[in-house]
């Protein structure tokens, strides 16, 4: 009941101060009004122009909603990076204001953020100790498709930006993961039969791949970010070719990897992490790979942000749960940082237009403890006051 009034007061004051065309101290001209989420629609931002954040996350800020996310060009190439990071900011979660590109592509052909590669699923995170502002995203260096397979980390003393480029590489080189059985450590380092045969997957999930990358360091794609309640920091991606999830743990300033690095779900193919942790207990989504088309998004459930990790089955109920509603994961939000309100970001990618792909905006709602998303046409955030009171 507690947590019912405090969304109700929460959203009727920003929906005061949104009407009056305030956000805080700044008054700011707004050419778009949105007062409710409409999932797979165009999403006009302030100044009437389709929000261009895509596979992005959110970090919530002294009270501001600061939205991450991939600028996309138009076209089938729009995948291709020519501009950077985007980052747009709202007090309402509906009205976001373009704050520019935080993360800039360099014009340097020897840059390994040079304009034309691929800058994928930026998350930004808050260090309380060094109160900087760190970015990690999925980098392909120009030109090699997606073979680079890195792991990019930048850093800004601005939540906007600039954010300065500190490195791209593959992660946890020379280091084990916690959950490999000794004798795993030695063994097949290539793999020279046919894929996807019984013998070659019980291979992967013995670790050929981790074997394979350990002096050069862990393949990492789609990803996304944690902190915990503790501030430990962690990174979550997509690894030995897309087969396997890892999940490594930042060290302190959140800029490198401790070597404590654990793998969940070998040789399952997902892809498209998003974490977020409710009554003590970490919930993952991820979709499998299917490049730019939707597939079943998968639910899974651990007592430890390190696992193990155990899955819980499909979190989207009703028609075209079978490929999340046209969409794939990238991040869940918890709104207002309230306990048990949380909101389900996924993209619909349109390939043939990158530009023009969608944002599918769902609320998370707990049914006896397993997480669902259920398909709404149109919503709002009293939503999770009526929820709420539901369920109790
Ligand atoms: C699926 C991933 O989730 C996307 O981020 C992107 O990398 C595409 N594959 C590329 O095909």
């Amino acid at each position: 009941m507690k947590m019912k009034c405090g969304v109700l007061v929460v959203v009727q004051v920003m929906l005061f101060f949104t009407s009056c065309g305030f956000t805080g101290s700044k008054k700011i001209e707004i050419n778009q009004y949105n007062q409710s989420f409409k999932p797979g629609e165009v999403w006009l931002d302030n100044d009437s122009v389709h929000i261009n954040a895509h596979g992005g996350g959110i970090l919530f800020h002294d009270g501001v909603y600061y939205w991450f996310g991939e600028h996309k060009t138009s076209g089938q190439d729009g995948f291709v990076s020519l501009f950077g990071i985007s980052c747009y900011s709202s007090k309402d979660l509906y009205n976001w204001t373009n704050e520019g590109i935080a993360l800039s592509n360099e014009e340097d052909p020897e840059s390994e953020i040079t304009r034309g590669c691929v800058m994928e699923r930026p998350k930004v995170i808050f260090n309380k100790a060094t109160k900087q502002f760190v970015m990690w995203f999925h980098l392909e260096l120009k030109g090699r498709g997606y073979e680079a397979a890195r792991t990019a980390v930048a850093v800004s003393d601005k939540i906007t930006g600039p954010y300065t480029f500190v490195k791209s590489y593959r992660p946890n080189a020379n280091t084990w993961p916690e959950n490999f059985d000794e004798e795993n450590k030695v063994g097949i380092t290539q793999w020279n039969k046919d894929w996807w045969t019984d013998e070659w997957r019980n291979e992967v999930d013995n670790g050929l791949f981790v074997r394979r990358d350990f002096k050069g360091g862990q393949m990492s794609r789609d990803m996304t970010l944690f902190v915990d309640d503790d501030e430990k920091a962690y990174l979550v991606y997509s690894s030995e070719e897309n087969l396997t999830i890892h999940i490594a743990e930042l060290n302190k300033n959140y800029t490198g990897f401790t070597g404590k690095w654990v793998r969940a779900f070998p040789g399952d193919h997902n892809e498209a992490p998003a974490i977020f942790k409710y009554a003590g207990k970490y919930y993952m989504i991820t979709s499998g790979c299917t490049g730019w088309a939707p597939n079943k998004a998968r639910m899974s459930v651990a007592n430890a942000v390190l696992g193990p990790w155990k899955m819980i089955g499909n979190p989207c109920v009703g028609a075209d749960a079978d490929i999340t509603f046209h969409s794939q994961s990238t991040f869940v939000l918890p709104v207002n940082n309230m306990d048990g309100t949380f909101i389900f970001m996924g993209d619909r990618w349109k390939p043939e237009n990158q530009r023009d792909s969608r944002y599918i905006w769902l609320p998370i709602v707990f049914n006896n403890d397993k997480p669902e998303i259920r398909w709404m046409d149109e919503w709002d955030l009293s939503f999770f006051s009526l929820e709420i009171n539901n369920l109790n």
